[in-house]
């Protein structure tokens, strides 16, 4: 989800002012250089795909997780899940702190309804961007994940982050949010986006 998802007149909850991007960023102690992955737009195929179980939560895995982050924040996002980076496996990062302090790793994500009470927010998403349309979900949730250590944990969430982690575990099923809105709204933003991936495509090659 992107950043500028809760400045909307329909949320509930507290401006997140526009934030600058933070031009460095140390979030790993490694060595290790960040690499910044590539976000696939609506309506590339591949945010379709279904993600699968994540069996070992190993250094490799760890790594991606790590440029996940990364790109999240390079994008000013305040949630990404793997398959908007074309890696089809259940794991999504979030981190809704306006300055970036708190980010959370969810490996195999299920989340269990605690309220089902509708919440209206205005969503966006990195996947669709510049588009934000009005989505209703339940209002507060579980989730049980694992960590980056593999270790298990559970977790309540409302407000925001019950959004947003519903919004990211949609990703892994190859849901969208604007598969919310009315197919007359999706097919007007999917047209303006895949005349922008034109435009770009022949910018690149020109
Ligand atoms: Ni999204």
């Amino acid at each position: 989800m992107h950043k500028h998802d809760f400045t909307g007149k329909n949320s509930n909850f507290p401006l997140i002012s526009r934030m600058i991007a933070p031009c460095v960023r140390h979030y790993c102690p490694d060595i290790r250089i960040m690499s910044l992955l590539t976000i696939l737009e609506f309506p590339d195929p591949r945010l379709r795909k279904k993600a699968a179980r994540v069996k070992s939560v190993d250094d490799a895995l760890r790594e991606t997780l790590d440029d996940m982050v990364e790109t999240m924040y390079d994008a000013e996002g305040i949630g990404l899940a793997a398959t908007q980076v074309d890696v089809h496996k259940r794991m999504l990062v979030i981190d809704i702190t306006e300055d970036n302090s708190n980010p959370q790793i969810f490996i195999n994500p299920e989340i269990t309804v605690l309220d089902p009470e509708p919440l209206g927010h205005e969503e966006g998403c990195l996947s669709v961007p510049g588009y934000y349309e009005l989505v209703s979900r339940p209002r507060k949730v579980k989730i049980n994940a694992l960590n980056g250590n593999g270790e298990a944990f559970e977790q309540e969430a409302e407000g925001i982050l019950a959004v947003c982690i519903q919004h990211e575990v949609d990703h892994l099923d190859g849901k969208l949010f604007v598969d919310y809105i009315s197919a007359l709204k999706r097919q007007r933003i999917k047209s303006k986006l895949e005349k922008e991936h034109r435009q770009h495509k022949t910018a690149a090659s020109a």
